[in-house]
């Protein structure tokens, strides 16, 4: 029996030794170490030893059973190692190869455009106003003079989401808001979308920006307002910018005016950009109507103001020498990067 378990330690350590990877590890140790391992057989047949034979042999059989033990274990922390090793070699960050770039956006035409403008009325002392979208046809007709029989109110040029609930078509619904909530001094811009039942062509967008100015005080005239859109053309579009006003109706100023810029492509001899008038229109804008203080709870016998209101698309488009306003809706980055 001495022989036997010689042998099997013999051969078991051979083959430990040989045994070139886990799973055939595990396989060695069921072989002799387990239950119906070559070991535990020794083990089994001690029964028939005598009993002086009996503790000789098992603690033989003991003796081995903590060597190969040990071997197994050794060789499997080996194992291991190499795995470990293998897995660091395979995994390793080369720290010198170039990385993925990682695709920085741009600031959009329009959003530059309002920081701009932002930026310049900032520093004449204005504060920046806002106002709901979806807004309450009180406030974006009625508050504002525009009864409601005019055409802007016509389903064909305003979305309506209830018959007293539409999407603002225009930024000067802010100011009844403003003048409703603030007592004058009010000097205030208000940067928005606005949305008109207009098709899409390249001048034509049923969503656009605009931005609109309100100033009300005591005795502020129509020179402030002059002075204001020189001042902000001027910045806007280049110290050589002239300004003229031309007559015109809107029901919440009076009177009201438009305000056309000379073209700042060409100095206003004539080009594509000014379409050979040397001449753009830029804004509406006048002296708030005596009715729409009062809407709103101001005193138009102690106060006047002056507002404008203008799209920010157009200036965007003058600026960037964009001619299909299509191009700022549709977000193609390639088109969008190289702003
Ligand atoms: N709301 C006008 C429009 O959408 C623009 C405008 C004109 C705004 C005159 C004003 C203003 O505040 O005084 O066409």
């Amino acid at each position: 029996m001495k022989e036997q378990i010689a042998n099997i330690k013999k051969n078991s350590i051979k083959e430990i030794e040989n045994c070139i990877e886990e799973k055939q590890l595990n396989e060695l140790r069921v072989k002799y170490l387990g239950k119906k391992g070559e070991l535990t057989a020794v083990l089994r047949g001690l029964g028939n030893l005598t009993a002086e034979e009996r503790p000789l042999i098992g603690s033989l059989v003991n003796e081995v059973r903590d060597e190969l033990e040990e071997l197994i274990m050794k060789k499997g922390r080996e194992f291991k190692k190499q795995e470990l090793k293998k897995k660091l070699e395979n995994e390793s960050i080369d720290v010198t190869e170039p990385s993925k770039k990682i695709k920085l956006g741009s600031v959009h035409p329009i959003t530059q455009t309002i920081n701009e403008v932002e930026e310049i009325f900032l520093g004449m002392g204005y504060q920046i106003a806002d106002g709901p979208e979806v807004e309450k046809a009180i406030y974006n007709f009625d508050k504002l003079n525009t009864p409601p029989d005019h055409p802007a109110r016509d389903l064909q040029d305003t979305f309506y989401v209830t018959e007293d609930l539409v999407l603002r078509s225009q930024t000067s619904p802010v100011q009844a808001r403003v003048m409703e909530n603030q007592k004058p001094p009010i000097k205030i811009i208000c940067p928005g979308a606005v949305y008109r039942s207009d098709s899409i062509d390249a001048t034509h967008s049923p969503v656009f920006h605009q931005v609109e100015g309100l100033v009300v005080d005591k005795n502020i005239a129509m020179t402030d307002l002059k002075g204001t859109l020189e001042m902000f053309a001027k910045k806007c579009l280049g110290e050589k910018t002239k300004i003229r006003f031309r007559p015109h109706h809107f029901p919440f100023t009076e009177p009201s005016a438009e305000v056309d810029v000379s073209c700042f492509v060409c100095d206003g001899k004539g080009c594509r950009v000014c379409k050979g008038e040397g001449w753009i229109e830029l804004l509406g804008c006048g002296m708030v109507h005596p009715n729409v203080l009062s809407n709103c709870g101001i005193d138009p016998e102690v106060y006047s103001g002056f507002a404008f209101g203008f799209g920010v698309e157009r200036i965007a488009m003058a600026k960037f020498g964009i001619e299909d306003m299509r191009l700022l809706f549709e977000n193609d980055i390639r088109f969008l990067k190289q702003f």
